[in-house]
């Protein structure tokens, strides 16, 4: 284990302000779907004295850091290991039924890129692992392994949005025949020899596919949905979620999630409507925010930052 990780929280005062209203309530619980080194849980439990924080996250090794660095919180400060579309699961573990404030800040964090060895970064080479959990599951290097032509330019388009997608699932498969791709140096090789000349000074050659392998590797996408659907129905009434996303695919699912859940259930036409068909939401403000050049200055991740936020204002029917 990394002894001293990292990591900048990100919109840290925007997040803190936006939840302030729901976890300023007395004994107030919150949930922290992506718990990471804990470091916008610290500050929760800092602000919020009377909040009890439970955290989440499928990486063994982020949940051990903030665990320890949480400790001087007591019994205030709850770590659980497992997927943030399970947050009922996780607020039942801890003796509650409803949370009021949630946050997902989604996708890696600085540690997982920090360790070489995990496979996240294609600008260092390591083993292609790239599971935030690693005790279960298929690595990216399975996936270049097993997957058809047909699969990977489906996963390299859907979750990379690459133009090149089926000329890098022909070089893979070409590659493959004739030795095993297990490390990200001989991934980025590939791919670099796969993309046209006239193409090689926009971007990394390797961004959108390593993000691709990612998000399957992972089912990041799938998981999400639940998520925020899990989430939304864990809320007290007043209880608010917050999240940070950082790529447009992210994004789209909140906001669809967001869009939904806040908009009447009554149909079309309707004169008067039922009390029972009311938006269960409201969106805490319009469209997505995103970082100061200030906060981009000192924290290059915060760059791509969308947030949201979303407060249940009626019960669940
Ligand atoms: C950006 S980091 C969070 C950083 C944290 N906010 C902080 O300030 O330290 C995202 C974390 O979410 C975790 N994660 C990603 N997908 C997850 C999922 N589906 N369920 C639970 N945790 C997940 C990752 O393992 C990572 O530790």
């Amino acid at each position: 284990m990394n002894s001293t990780p990292t990591h900048i929280p990100v919109l840290l005062t925007e997040c803190l302000d936006i939840l302030a209203p729901a976890l300023e309530r007395s004994n107030a619980v919150y949930v922290d779907g992506t718990l990471g080194l804990g470091g916008h849980t610290e500050a929760v439990l800092r602000r919020f004295p009377t909040v009890t924080a439970i955290g989440v996250d499928r990486d063994t090794e982020a949940l051990a850091h903030a665990g320890a660095r949480l400790a001087e919180f007591g019994d205030r400060f709850r770590g659980v290991h497992t997927t943030y579309d399970k947050i009922p699961f996780a607020l039942a573990e801890s003796g509650f039924h409803a949370a009021d404030g949630i946050l997902l800040d989604l996708g890696v964090s600085s540690m997982q890129l920090d360790q070489a060895d995990r496979g996240f970064a294609y600008a260092q080479d390591a083993p292609l692992d790239m599971r935030m959990n690693q005790t279960t599951g298929v690595t990216a290097a399975d996936i270049l392994a097993t997957y058809s032509e047909h699969d990977l330019i489906r996963i390299f388009r859907t979750y990379g949005e690459e133009k090149l997608a089926p000329r890098y699932a022909r070089a893979i498969l070409a590659a493959r025949a004739e030795a095993p791709i297990e490390r990200s140096g001989r991934l980025v090789e590939i791919l670099n020899d796969a993309t046209p000349y006239a193409l090689r000074n926009s971007g990394h050659p390797a961004k959108r596919v390593f993000q691709a392998l990612r998000i399957e590797v992972n089912e990041e996408l799938d998981i999400l949905r639940d998520a925020i659907v899990s989430a939304l129905d864990s809320l007290a009434v007043g209880g608010r979620l917050a999240v940070l996303s950082y790529h447009s695919l992210e994004d789209r699912v909140v906001k669809t999630e967001f869009a939904a859940r806040t908009s009447s259930r009554a149909p079309v036409g309707l004169p008067v409507e039922p009390a029972s068909m009311k938006a269960e939401f409201r969106l805490l403000f319009n469209g997505a925010r995103t970082a100061s050049a200030e906060e981009i200055g000192y924290n290059s991740r915060a760059a791509s930052v969308k947030f949201r936020a979303i407060e249940r204002v009626e019960a669940s029917q």
